[in-house]
């Protein structure tokens, strides 16, 4: 292959932790020489990194890949990866299934691209899913963004909710140690980024599987630990982390986000139904009650934090007066955003194998309904920023509109306001909010008094 005929591409599927693994990947790929190119026909190394979650990301993938592995037969040169959570879930059976493809490589290999590449370019046809050590991160990732950043600190899920692929596909939980979640930090304060979202699909269960976490008696290693630890990094502004687990949620750490300037006030905690028995059925280990508590204490420590969540509707056996619990929970919370989805059976999970299954009617029946109130709910909830004073950081220009820019609140609320994006990008900007609408704000521009 010429240097010249080099060109990678990759569609990414799926969550926050596909993205930033998708983004490393890229990043090695470019240090081997690899341009990208944003259509997949021009380039001759096409990575699909891949979700399971529900069926319908699952299928999705397969119907990209049957174009590109026909186009395989023309282009023999043409390199095709499946990487992430269906090439784990599905290992050699995808091999079997599309034989056109070279590597097949689960979401702990991600790191690992350059080694499995130098093996398929020997002429190897390769599949990558046993569970390892994930390496630390030696390349420079080609991030999308030069504001904001996403941070990895623990991989994996050691929960067993029962209607979840997530602990099959992406192995027991590893964290990283601060020492090295702290440089990755440092040397993005230094490249100029100025916001930092700390990535895990239990992040407040970060540190437990760490050496000496629970010298006497005491977590050392908490996200809380973490979060006073790296606070100080120069040049970061804002710093985010999600998804949060209500199992692990203490006042502990509401107190140090009150506390800690850069913490932003949003806060993801998926609920996923607002029934007990529901709950407890789906294995969560807690209770609505306990889940109401957490966020009254963190509306009494932060009145203002914006609060988003997870819903799942039509889990098997759900009552109608179970679905309107959960619909409850929604009002009586009143969430600035809420990503709601229909129940999937998905493949090694126990929910799936259960004879309560309800019918497609009832499932999009209760979906329609759950979307209608969370764009109700998200209004209402968007109301008390009109008129107000808001904090902004620019991060694009307004795709529809060039005189605009857009960037988010401290609440994590898309907002837009008249400006140029070659003075703003990357500023902290002082907005007054004129117009409010279910997910996103438009403002002016509030010149910072000298
Ligand atoms: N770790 C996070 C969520 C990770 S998965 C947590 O525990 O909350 C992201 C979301 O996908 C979940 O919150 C859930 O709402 C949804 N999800 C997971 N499995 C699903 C399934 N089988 N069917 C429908 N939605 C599902
Ligand atoms: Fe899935 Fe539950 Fe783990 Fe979240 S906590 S990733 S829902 S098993
Ligand atoms: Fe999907 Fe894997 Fe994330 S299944 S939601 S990409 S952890």
């Amino acid at each position: 292959m010429t240097n010249s005929r080099r060109r990678y591409h990759i569609t990414t599927f799926g969550c926050q932790m596909n993205k930033a693994d998708s983004e490393r990947m890229a990043g090695i790929l470019e240090d081997m020489g690899f341009e990208y190119s944003e259509d997949p026909n021009k380039a001759n190394l096409i990575l699909y990194n891949t979700c399971t979650i529900r069926d319908s990301a699952e299928q999705k993938v397969y119907s990209y890949l049957g174009r590109q592995a026909k186009r395989k037969h023309e282009e023999p040169d043409l390199t095709l990866i499946v990487a992430g959570c269906v090439a784990q879930q599905e290992g050699e059976i995808l091999l079997r299934r599309v034989p056109e493809l070279d590597l097949v490589m689960g979401p702990q290999h991600a790191n690992r691209l350059q080694d499995l590449l130098e093996q398929v370019f020997d002429g190897n046809q390769i599949v990558a899913t046993e569970p390892i050590q994930i390496v630390e991160d030696i390349t420079k990732p080609r991030r999308d963004s030069s504001v904001s950043a996403w941070v990895n600190v623990i991989y994996g899920c050691n929960e067993r909710c029962t209607y979840c692929v997530v602990p099959n596909v992406r192995g027991v939980e590893q964290s990283r140690t601060p020492e090295v979640i702290r440089a990755e930090m440092e040397e993005l304060g230094r490249q100029g980024y100025k916001e930092i979202t700390l990535l895990g699909q239990n992040i407040d269960a970060y540190g437990r599987d760490l050496p000496g976490s629970t010298e006497s008696g005491r977590h050392q290693n908490t996200l809380t630990d973490l979060l006073y630890y790296v606070h100080d990094v120069p040049g970061i502004e804002r710093i985010r982390f999600a998804t949060s687990h209500p199992r692990y949620f203490t006042e502990r750490l509401i107190r140090a986000c009150a506390e800690l300037p850069k913490v932003c006030e949003h806060f993801h905690i998926p609920f996923q139904s607002g029934d007990n028995d529901i709950l407890k059925a789906m294995s969560r280990g807690y209770t609505q009650e306990k889940y109401r508590r957490i966020i009254d204490k963190i509306r009494e420590y932060m009145p203002d934090a914006s609060i988003s969540a997870d819903a799942i509707v039509g889990f098997p056996g759900e009552t109608e007066a179970q679905f309107e619990q959960t619909l409850k929970m929604l009002e009586d919370i009143g969430f600035d955003m809420l990503n709601t989805a229909a129940y999937s059976p998905r493949p090694g999970t126990p929910a799936a194998l259960w004879d309560n299954q309800l019918s497609e009617e009832v499932k999009s029946d209760r979906l329609q309904r759950i979307n209608h109130l969370v764009s109700t709910t998200a209004a209402q909830a968007s109301q008390r920023y009109y008129g107000r004073l808001e904090e902004v950081l620019v991060e694009d220009q307004n795709p529809k509109d060039p005189t605009q820019v857009m960037g988010r609140t401290r609440g994590n609320r898309l907002t837009f306001f008249t400006g140029d994006i070659k003075q703003l990008k990357g500023k902290l900007v002082n907005v007054k909010i004129t117009e409010v609408r279910a997910f996103s704000l438009t403002g002016e521009r509030i010149p910072v008094p000298c």
